[in-house]
């Protein structure tokens, strides 16, 4: 059977199960642009509606069940209707939703904030996106200077300075953002993951704020960082004035400190959204105490950086005395009473040890299986594993960088088909690539379905590219 009969009789056969999430994809076109809330959940496969969420359990409005390893794209990664976050913001609810004050349970999220995650300052954002621009606008505010580094392929969500890649050595503004009219190349430099020189090159005329990233790239497939990297990266943006912060937005999934605790990184900064509330839209930034009381000085007015000084960007106000004016940092339900009570609830009763030891356990199992599938099937793929989360990659050996991860990306249909082929079999994997994350409630069962469906495709897919 060819590729595109295969692609087909998949599209036929989900038509046939799922009657009730065309009908409602067609209603759903009359008032929502793009015909969703977001146009985001257009990227599946084929549509389906949800109706129900349960652990690591997925039932739409048609009555198919999933074994679900998008888990909303992470953050549903603790699993889908816990009751400790249902209760946490329920009775927040019935109390008040948001207040423009803090909580007195404020204080002790925050305590428990620098005691997981090694830094004593923290705020919260309604999502990483947000956490991530308010850090680099700090960043150049008190460092002075204008230029970020990120890694060629990153995703740091909806930031546009983030939006560039890494094209015959330069640095392009990304070909797919839309209404964009700053050249972000001009203060934003990409490189290449796991280039120790060409980050070197990049920190060398000393304008750089902060290097943002993640400790493992998840976004451009999956890509590690090689031995020593984050040591000598480390160093270097020390040796550069720059900051380092680093976004464990999808990181996360390492351990109950993300990703800089289990590898024992030092961050000045750290970004972590999606799942910090259980699944409630809340995100957090953290810092230092040396950058917290550069932050704090800043305000006051006691700092000297207070100028962005490069030829390229000037911000800023002069010299002395607290600073006046909008600082353009915020938004009006950051830091909501529900949202901290979520924070809370999550730290104290889904992100536990226990909770990681479970969702590691079975990653590691889910990864070897796929492994044992791939050399079963001598297919030319390989599975990258950071945490809790794998990804297949249609490589035969992991990439080390975006560019070397392209080709594997650039494999749409058969994307495609392969996430159509698992849907049909009552599996969900992120839609965007082949991300697959196991939460504290996934059971076995559910990874052996995901891992037969995957050898079941495996077999048919070979069998057509024999023919
Ligand atoms: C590493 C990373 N940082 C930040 C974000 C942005 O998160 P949000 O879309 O919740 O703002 C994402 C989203 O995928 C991400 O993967």
């Amino acid at each position: 059977m060819a590729l595109s009969q295969l692609i087909a009789r998949e599209t036929q056969a989900f038509l046939e199960t799922h009657p009730k999430s065309a009908a409602q994809a067609s209603a759903l076109k009359q008032h929502w642009l793009f015909g969703a809330p977001f146009h985001w959940m257009n990227d599946w496969a084929a549509p389906i509606v949800a109706e129900d969420g349960d652990g690591a359990v997925l039932t739409d409005i048609d009555d198919n069940t999933y074994d679900d390893f998008c888990l909303g794209d992470t953050p549903g990664m603790f699993g889908h209707g816990r009751p400790e976050i249902a209760r946490a913001i329920a009775e927040q609810a019935r109390r008040g939703a948001t207040f423009m004050l803090p909580t007195a349970e404020a204080a002790d999220v925050g305590a428990l904030l620098a005691a997981r995650f090694g830094l004593p300052l923290w705020q919260t954002t309604l999502s990483a996106s947000d956490a991530n621009r308010a850090l680099i606008r700090w960043a150049r505010a008190v460092t002075g200077k204008a230029v970020i580094v990120v890694f060629d392929g990153c995703y740091h969500g909806m930031v546009e300075d983030c939006f560039v890649e890494l094209r015959h050595g330069r640095t392009r503004p990304d070909a797919g953002l839309i209404g964009q009219v700053f050249d972000m190349t001009r203060t934003t430099r990409a490189v290449p993951f796991n280039d120790i020189g060409a980050l070197e090159g990049a920190l060398a005329q000393g304008d750089v704020a902060a290097v943002l990233a993640e400790p493992a790239m998840t976004n451009c497939g999956m890509i590690l960082p090689e031995e020593h990297f984050w040591k000598r990266a480390q160093a270097l943006a020390k040796k550069a004035g720059a900051l380092l912060i680093l976004d464990e937005t999808h990181t996360l999934s390492c351990g109950p400190g993300g990703a800089t605790q289990a590898w024992d990184l030092a961050p000045d900064a750290l970004v972590i959204g999606k799942a910090i509330a259980g699944g409630f839209p809340a995100a957090i930034w953290g810092v230092s105490a040396e950058l917290g009381h550069k932050i704090q000085s800043w305000t006051a007015g006691a700092s000297p950086a207070n100028t962005v000084s490069t030829s390229t960007t000037v911000a800023g106000e002069g010299a002395g005395g607290p600073r006046t004016g909008r600082s353009g940092i915020g938004t009006t339900l950051a830091g909501n009473a529900m949202g901290i009570a979520a924070i809370g609830a999550t730290l104290r009763e889904l992100a536990t040890p226990e909770a990681y030891a479970a969702m590691l356990a079975g990653a590691e199992t889910l990864v070897g299986k796929l492994r044992d599938v791939i050399a079963k099937r001598a297919l030319p793929w390989c599975v990258v594993h950071v945490g809790a989360r794998a990804e297949i990659v249609f490589a035969p050996a992991p990439p080390k960088d975006a560019a070397a991860m392209r080709p594997a990306l650039a494999q749409t249909e058969l994307n495609h088909v392969l996430h159509l082929y698992l849907m049909n079999r009552g599996v969900l994997i992120a839609p965007f690539h082949m991300m697959m994350l196991v939460s504290p409630v996934t059971t076995a069962q559910q990874i052996d379905r995901l891992v037969a469906a995957v050898d079941s495709f495996a077999a048919e897919y070979l069998q057509e590219s024999a023919a």
